[in-house]
Parts: structure tokens; C-alpha cells; sequence
């Protein structure tokens, strides 16, 4: 059943790219309008929203992060992401015009589940994006669009994060052919680089040995740290939570600007510190991580850059190089997300951790 995998997670990790091509099915019309199935709002009431709220729980509100940079970049309407847990008590302002994305693999999450109850109390329209058919998110929720990742039985979240990320573009990009905020050639564009995606996937995969070489070397590691920026930033985050479950170490996210307002004086010699690196098409955004790249290794950080293909600024501050194929910085948590995957899984392997299975975890968190 684990197709000749030791965990259920490291073969839903070699399933992400066929997961994500099946997330992807489907979408398009014969004249290349975008379709979502289960959208049960009609076109008037999504030209009606004027602002987003996501909800979500732990790599789900990763996702949701990421959604954020898709939503405001491709529809100009104003997302706010916030924790399920945090946000009923903060009495937050909700309208009819306000659409809440619930952002949850199980469908079950207590939290997010309370959060959207809370929402429809305020007359706002509630979308799920759910990988679990019938679960009561989705039964609770106005519209839906399912991720088609397939059962995820790891505790860990890695094929339901990826087809997560895939829904939220998906639903960006149909906000933006609805409102009329980006012209269809250019959505048929990102579709067609989203269906390159599995591809690439694969190749990130290909280089798995490398990876879980890396990964044994830090057995005995007690911290580390991962850096990004812009979308990169989510995927810094969820790199640290996966260690943390998975291996008991501790691991923090940070965005790469917040460095030297604090966090760069955690740095001492020899802390492994990951760094996503944005795509030189953004060079601004680059060359910042670059600095703070250069900036962490003159105090004695071990760098691990993930960059991509062909950008060579980075290799004078690295002391390891994973090599990510060249896309859109919107859509690069796709591939940069797998790496940290790979890592954390063999990482609690080397340290006899029940990968499947953590200490102290559920699958899915059914209380408040
Ligand atoms: O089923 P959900 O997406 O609502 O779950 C949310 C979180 O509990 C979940 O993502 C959790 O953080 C995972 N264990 C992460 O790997």
C-alpha cells in the first residue's frame, strides 16, 4: 500500500506531481474559459466581493499565505490570511460583499470550521478548498473547490499543501476572469505554466539523493533556520513546520527582511540556515535575499540556497546549492516546497522518528 515507500508521506511526496496535474483536470473549457465545478456563486456575486479573508490552520494557512500574493496581484481586491483559531475572537468586520476562503485538507478542522460558522452569521460568502469529499467544511460552506490530491494519510501535510496552492490559483485566476482584472490570454498563460508544473515537480524529485544526503548530515542538528521572501516567505514557514513535526527540532520561518530587525542574532557558526531564493526575473527581490544570504554566512551560518536553474549570483555565499527549475515566483512554492519535504522526511527517518505517525499529532485536529 505505501508502494514500496517506507512512509505514507515519502510516497505522497512522489505523488505531488501526478496530485497536482489532477488538481488541475478539468478546469478549462473547449474555449479556454477557466471552470470551477462547484463554484456556486454566481458571476455577479463574485464581482460583488470587495475584500478576501482566508482562514486556515497550520501548511493549510501556508497555503492561504501564498494565496494572499495570487488574489491581490491578479484581482486587486484586498485578502486578509488569518489563523482559524485567532479569528472569530477578534470580532472581525465581515459583510455579504466579504468572501471567506476556508483553506483545510480534512474538512474536519474544529477551528476553521468554527471560523467559517462564525462568518456565515455575518451574511459573507463562504468558499472551501477542501481535498476531503463530503466533509462537513464543504457541506458548511457556500462553494467548494475540491483538491484532487487523493487520500493523505501522513500526519504530515505535503501532496494536500501542494494541491492546496494549486486550488488558490486557480480561484485567484477565476476571481480575475469574473471581475475582469486580466485579460484571458493571460490567464490561459499561467494555466499553461500551471500544467508545466508537474513536470517540474518530477525533476526536483529526481534529485532526491542529494537531498536525503544533506538531510543525514544534520542528524544531531539542534536548530534551523529557513529564510524567504514574497511567496518564498510561506515556504520558509512550512519548511520549519515540517521539521518541527516530524523531527523535534526547533525550526523558524522568518521573511528574509526581518533579519536584522532580530532574528539574525540567533546566528552562530555552523547553524544551518535554508534559503529560498526568488527567481532573478525578480531581481529586486533577489538581490535583497542575497544580501541577507551574505549577511547570515559573514556570522557563521551554513547557507543552503534553494535557486534556480541558471542564476549563479547566489553560489559565492552557498555551502549547498538545490537547484530549482526556472518559474514564475508566484507559482514557485510548487517546486520549492518539495525539497524541505524530502529533507524533513529523511531527517526524523536517520533520527528513528515514526514519520507517519509524530508524537503528540493528529491528522486532523477535530477539537478547538
Ligand atoms: O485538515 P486541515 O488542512 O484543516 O489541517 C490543518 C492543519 O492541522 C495541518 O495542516 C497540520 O498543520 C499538518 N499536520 C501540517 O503538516
Amino acid at each position: 500500500e505505501k508502494d514500496g515507500h517506507d512512509w505514507f508521506m515519502r510516497k505522497e511526496i512522489f505523488e505531488q506531481p501526478r496530485a497536482v496535474a489532477d488538481s488541475l483536470l478539468g478546469r478549462r473549457t473547449p474555449e479556454g474559459h477557466l471552470q470551477l465545478d462547484e463554484m456556486r456563486l454566481s458571476d455577479q456575486e463574485l464581482r460583488d466581493v470587495d475584500k478576501v479573508i482566508i482562514i486556515a490552520c497550520g501548511t493549510s494557512f501556508y497555503a492561504g499565505m501564498v494565496a494572499k500574493y495570487a488574489i491581490e496581484h491578479w484581482c486587486r481586491v484586498p485578502v486578509e490570511v488569518e489563523l482559524a483559531s485567532e479569528f472569530r475572537y477578534r470580532d472581525p468586520i465581515l459583510d455579504y460583499s466579504t468572501l471567506v476562503v476556508a483553506i483545510s485538507q480534512s474538512g474536519e478542522t474544529a477551528d476553521t470550521l468554527q471560523a467559517i460558522r462564525h462568518a456565515r452569521t455575518q451574511r459573507s460568502k463562504v468558499l472551501a478548498i477542501c481535498n476531503t469529499n463530503g466533509s462537513t467544511i464543504p457541506r458548511e460552506s457556500d462553494a467548494v473547490i475540491y483538491t484532487h490530491a487523493g487520500p493523505e494519510i501522513g500526519v504530515a501535510s505535503t501532496k494536500g499543501f501542494l494541491t492546496q496552492l494549486v486550488a488558490c490559483y486557480l480561484l485567484a485566476l477565476y476571481l480575475a476572469q469574473v471581475k475582469g482584472t486580466r485579460y484571458g490570454d493571460e490567464i490561459g498563460q499561467v494555466v499553461e505554466q500551471l500544467e508545466a508544473m508537474p513536470s517540474h515537480i518530477e525533476r526536483v524529485l529526481a534529485d532526491q539523493e542529494a537531498i536525503y544526503a544533506l538531510a543525514r548530515e544534520h542528524v544531531g542538528t539542534r536548530s534551523v533556520l529557513f529564510l524567504g521572501r514574497h511567496a518564498g516567505y510561506p515556504v520558509a514557514l512550512e519548511g520549519a513546520l515540517k521539521l518541527k513535526e516530524l523531527a523535534y527540532i526547533h525550526a523558524e520561518g522568518f521573511a528574509a527582511g526581518e533579519l536584522k530587525h532580530g532574528p539574525i542574532a540567533l546566528i552562530e557558526e555552523g547553524l544551518p540556515v535554508f534559503c529560498v531564493v526568488p527567481p532573478a526575473g525578480r531581481d529586486q527581490l533577489r538581490d535583497k535575499m542575497v544580501s541577507g544570504i551574505q549577511e547570515v554566512r559573514a556570522r557563521g551560518a551554513r547557507t543552503i540556497c534553494l535557486v534556480e536553474d541558471g542564476d549563479d549570483a547566489i553560489t559565492p555565499y552557498a555551502d549547498v546549492v538545490i537547484r530549482l527549475p526556472q518559474v514564475p515566483v508566484l507559482l514557485q512554492p510548487l517546486v520549492a516546497a518539495v525539497p524541505l519535504q524530502l529533507f524533513a522526511c529523511e531527517l526524523a527517518t536517520a533520527l528513528g522518528h515514526d514519520v507517519d505517525q509524530p508524537r503528540n499529532l493528529a491528522k486532523s485536529v477535530t477539537v478547538e
